[in-house]
């Protein structure tokens, strides 16, 4: 049976976490100032080089926490607000070097043509100003990507995994094919149901941490999300008999990550640290 851990909490500080302990980060952070959390978050800072410092912080102890060898995933995307486009994901580049990792792959997830990039501000319309003004100078394509960064921190040791543990964990080679086989992946954005029509506005599709997950753990390994938000990465970690940590500030989502993960009563495999005014108590 896997266990499951949330903290709500700061993620800036998971000092609930050891050194070393955690095989996969799969998250997607708040990004710039574009949706509203409910609460003060490190999404609501409205200046830009703080919420970057802010960022820092978190993938530092993102590589605290993660055992050598180990990946750490980050979906994000440009951001426009106003007339300003923000390049997070190129700065997030620069944050996790100086953090120690190093830079591997950026993986483009791909939406289908129509949905755009809402998350980025609105920036699946932006096409309509050319169509209502077919001018030169009328030129703002929609966004329909997003990236999906992946770091590593030093050279994973193959020699550490057995034949039967790799067997156990066999990728099947024509889903592979189908879906990874290279660095722009199709992916349809969660649309909104019972999770997020009042409640969390922005959710990535299961099928992302499902994929990153088969691909850079092994069952009964631990993956953490420093910002769990409904509880996706919990939810999917708990299918593939993987342990999970999440960090999630606001605690009026700890109810939507207990629906979604299926914890709804008390259960000796699910645990929940409400952090208050910086101290720590179980739920
Ligand atoms: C983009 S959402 C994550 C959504 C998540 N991937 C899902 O599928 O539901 C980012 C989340 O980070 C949370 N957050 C923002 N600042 C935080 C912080 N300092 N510590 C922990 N969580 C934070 C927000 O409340 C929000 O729920």
């Amino acid at each position: 049976m896997s266990k499951h851990l949330v903290v709500i909490g700061d993620c800036r500080n998971m000092a609930e976490v050891e050194d070393g302990s955690v095989q996969l980060v799969v998250t997607s952070p708040p990004y710039f100032n574009v949706k509203d959390y409910g609460i003060d978050n490190i999404g609501s800072i409205d200046e830009y080089d703080v919420y970057l410092r802010a960022m820092r912080q978190v993938f530092s102890e993102c590589y605290r926490i993660l055992e050598d060898g180990r990946y750490c995933c980050i979906n994000v995307s440009d951001v426009i607000s106003g007339e300003s486009k923000y390049p997070i994901p190129s700065h997030y580049v620069s944050i996790l070097q100086r953090a120690g990792f190093a830079y591997r792959d950026d993986i483009v997830w791909k939406k289908p043509s129509g949905v755009g990039a809402k998350a980025s501000g609105g920036s699946g319309k932006r096409f309509g100003t050319l169509i209502q003004n077919p001018f030169p100078m009328y030129y703002y394509p929609n966004n329909i990507y997003e990236h999906i960064l992946i770091f590593r921190k030093g050279k994973f040791d193959f020699k550490t995994v057995s034949m039967q543990e790799k067997e156990k964990a066999r990728i099947d080679i024509g889903e592979a094919k189908r879906r990874w086989s290279n660095d722009i992946w199709e992916m349809v954005p969660e649309i909104k149901n019972k999770y997020n029509r009042d409640t969390h506005p922005a959710m990535f599709p299961e099928e992302l941490p499902e994929a990153l997950i088969r691909l850079y753990t092994y069952p009964d390994e631990t993956v953490l999300d420093p910002f769990l938000g409904s509880g996706t990465t919990t939810k999917v970690a708990r299918q593939l008999e993987r342990n999970s940590i999440g960090y999630e500030i606001n605690l009026a989502y700890l109810p939507i990550i207990e629906e979604k993960a299926g914890f709804e009563g008390p259960d000796p495999d699910f645990r929940v640290i409400i952090r208050q005014n910086g101290d720590m108590h179980e739920d």
